[in-house]
This record gives C-alpha cells, structure tokens and sequence, in this order.
C-alpha cells in the first residue's frame, strides 16, 4: 500500500493528524496495535484547552463535544481545609476550558475517520519503521498472520511512550530528559453525581486528591498513592474512605459513593525527549514527552504538536515549503517545555513528597498561601491552566 503519511498509534494525535490531512486533501494511513474496543475503554485525560477545542471544530469534530462538554470556568484548589476558588475566565480576559473526556475525543475521532473513508488498521502487530532517514520510508506490521507494507513519504511517530517510533531514532541523536515522582494516581470512575460541579485540586496531609467530573452523573475522583498499587488491595469502600478523609470537610459531607465503572493507577513522570524529528520520522504527543497529570496537560500537549507538524506537512504537500517541518522540532518543543514546567510546578505545589517533611511541608505552604493571595500568582497559574498560546 502506498499514503503520503503513514501513521503509527490511533491515540488523540494519531487520529487527530490522520482527520486534519484529510482535510487539506493528504492522504494517511493509520497503524494502531490493539482494538477499537481497546483504545477506547482506557480512560484517561478529561480536561480541553481552548486551543484545542478549536482545532477539534475546525477539524469537522466538535459537535458532540460542543453539546455534552462542560465549559468550566474556574476550579477550586484546597488546603488547610478551605476551598479557594481559582476565576480562570476572571484572570484571563474570558478563557475557559471545557471538561470532556478523552474517551469521547477519541470516539469521535474514529466516527469521523469513518465518514470520510479513512483507513486505520487496527491490531497490527510488530509495526515497524523503516529507512526513516532517507528519502523513501516504509512501515511493516503483522496482521491477521500476514504481513504488510506501507510506502510512505512521512511516518508520524504517535505511537505514545511505550511505541516504536522514538526507538527509531539512533541513541547518538536523541538527548532524553526525565524526572520520575516517588507517587501515583490511583483514579475511579463512578456512575455518580459529582462532589462539586467544578474540580478541586485538593493538598492533604494525607497525599494529593483531585475531584473531577465527565458529566452530572459521571465522577472521576484520584488520590496520590504509591507509583505501583494492586487494584485488590483497594475495593471501592477504602478508596471512598481515603477520598473523603482528603477532602474539605463540606464537600465530604455532600459525598456520593458507588460502585467504581474504572479504577486504575497512573505512575507519574516527567520526560522530553530532543529532538522530536529525524529524517522523514516526526514524533507527537506521549511518544516524545509526558507530563505528570497534575496540570492536565497531558493530552492538550498531544494536540499542539500535531497543529505544529499538521501545518508543516500541509505547507510541504500544498506548497512544497518545508520551513514548518525543518522548524517542527523546535516550536513544538519550546511550548512542550513551558508545559512540562507548569506540570512539574503544580505537581511539587499540591502532592506530598516522602522527603520534603519539615522545611520543604513549610516552604510548600507558604507557596499555597501566597498563590491565593496575589493576583499576579494566580493569573500566572490561570493562564498556564487554560493553555499557553499556540505560537
Ligand atoms: P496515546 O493516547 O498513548 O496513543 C498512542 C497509541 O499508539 C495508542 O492507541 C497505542 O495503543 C498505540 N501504539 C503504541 N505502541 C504501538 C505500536 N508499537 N504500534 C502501533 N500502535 C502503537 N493526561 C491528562 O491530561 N490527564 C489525565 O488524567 C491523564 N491520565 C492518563 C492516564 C494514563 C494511564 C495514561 C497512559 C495517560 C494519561 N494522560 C492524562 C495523558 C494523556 O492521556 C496522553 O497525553 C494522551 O493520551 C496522548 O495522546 P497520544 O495520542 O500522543 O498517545
Ligand atoms: C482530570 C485529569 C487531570 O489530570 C486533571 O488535572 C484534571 C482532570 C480528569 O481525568 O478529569
């Protein structure tokens, strides 16, 4: 088979580049290892940026999105058992985000492939890259006991942090940069109505938590635990206990329990890997760079870098200008690191850190107490929230 771009991963960025090249009239192909019904059972980020919400629309999208998701114009960050409200639409001159969950963007994602004929093979096995760094790159994939080859002028590495596409790039070239948190998250999705209708971010003496929501009757809740937690050793009784005990005393009053739907527990890790392009092979999203969940920016990083390269391979194919692909590395890379400091930031600001007692719980507090005393700090921490510019 021969495309213009192949594809590896049917994750946000994947999916997401394959729609917008379409769009411009470039062809993809899509290589994703596991199953439709896979991909979309992993539940996972649940905050969007205003940039991205734009792309999803101008990418044909947005429309459930626009129905079911919640705009939120603010959320509240807990300590010392009092709630401060954090105005984002306040302190940014009108920007909001909007609470919607991957698991939705990825499903209308995968709709809107199929309307316009897209072609994503899913359960391929063993994808591989090849001759990236000369001038006619090809995958190869297993599927179904047969192999296949795809011809392509581009491969876009979106094969998140586990792929193969960074492992492509020949270790003399690539400089990876890494930070691993002595936690996890420990997260339940519950079929009940939400603690708040805004998230809080909650510091406790106890460790992190985070109330969040998917809709009025959808919950999702975490708690800061051990990177590697067994699933059996915490039934939904003694996550709801340890849950309620973080959070501020009239919100753990107003608490509804359930059954868990998801439960699962995330390790937390800061990591960028430079340079994000080697020859014809292009990295995005998780496959190049992770943030710790705590400032959401996980998943809307993802989308940035596929507006960088879309725009790139949209110049290249439209007008045969390479500059935006020879730039590509670069201006995705200087917004990735403004991210991966506000995610490293928030992270030390709100969880409990093993060797921080004594000086560091005091300096961690008194951070807490400034924040929500100066503007200039909170309009910082808002406008990192709802997202740095694009360009
Ligand atoms: P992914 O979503 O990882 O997609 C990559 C795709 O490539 C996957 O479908 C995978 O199956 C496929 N793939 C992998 N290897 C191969 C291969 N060899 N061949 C073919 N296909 C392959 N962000 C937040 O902001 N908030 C959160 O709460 C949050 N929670 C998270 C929880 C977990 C467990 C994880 C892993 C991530 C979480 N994130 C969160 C981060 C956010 O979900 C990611 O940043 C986002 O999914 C990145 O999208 P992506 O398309 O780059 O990568
Ligand atoms: C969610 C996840 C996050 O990491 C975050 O900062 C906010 C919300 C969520 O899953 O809803």
């Amino acid at each position: 088979m021969k495309t213009q771009v192949g594809i590896i991963g049917a994750g946000p960025s994947g999916l997401l580049l394959s729609q917008i090249l379409h769009l411009h009239g470039i062809r993809s192909v899509v290589l994703e290892r596991r199953s439709r019904d896979y991909v979309l059972s992993r539940i996972r980020a649940g905050v969007l940026e205003q940039g991205f919400t734009d792309m999803l629309r101008a990418a044909q999208v947005g429309a459930r999105m626009d129905r079911e998701g919640q705009i939120h114009e603010g959320f509240d960050i807990a300590f010392g058992g009092k709630r401060h409200r954090i105005d984002l639409a306040a302190l940014t001159g009108g920007k909001t985000v909007m609470v919607y969950g991957q698991t939705e963007v990825q499903r209308d994602l995968f709709a809107a492939r199929d309307a316009m004929g897209g072609t994503i093979i899913t359960e391929a096995e063993d994808v591989t890259p090849h001759d990236v760094a000369g001038a006619a790159p090809y995958l190869t994939y297993r599927k179904d006991g047969s192999e296949g080859r795809i011809d392509c002028e581009f491969v876009a590495g979106c094969d998140g942090f586990h792929g193969v596409s960074r492992k492509a790039i020949p270790e003399s070239v690539l400089k990876n940069f890494e930070r691993v948190y002595p936690f996890g998250w420990l997260g339940i999705l519950s079929e009940t109505a939400p603690v708040s209708d805004e998230l809080i971010y909650m510091n406790h003496e106890r460790g992190f938590a985070l109330a969040s929501l998917r809709s009025a009757n959808l919950s999702r809740y975490y708690i800061q635990s051990a990177a590697e937690e067994d699933l059996a050793q915490w039934p939904d009784e003694r996550f709801w206990e340890e849950f309620r005990r973080r959070l501020p005393a009239e919100a753990a009053a107003k608490l509804v329990t359930g059954p868990s739907v998801e439960k699962s527990v995330a390790p937390l890790r800061s990591f960028v890997c430079e340079p994000m392009r080697y020859g014809r092979l292009f990295l995005a999203g998780d496959a190049a760079h992770i943030v710790p969940p705590t400032g959401a920016k996980g998943l809307n990083l993802a989308a940035s870098d596929i507006h960088f390269l879309s725009r790139g391979l949209i110049d290249y194919f439209r007008k045969g200008d390479e500059s935006g692909l020879q730039r590509y590395s670069e201006k995705a890379l200087a917004r990735i690191w403004k991210a991966e400091r506000f995610s490293w930031w928030m992270t030390h600001l709100l969880h409990v850190f093993p060797e921080n007692a004594g000086f560091g719980e005091r300096i961690q507090r008194a951070e807490l107490e400034y924040l929500v005393s100066s503007r200039a700090a909170l309009t910082s921490l808002a406008e990192n929230y709802v997202g740095l510019p694009f360009e």
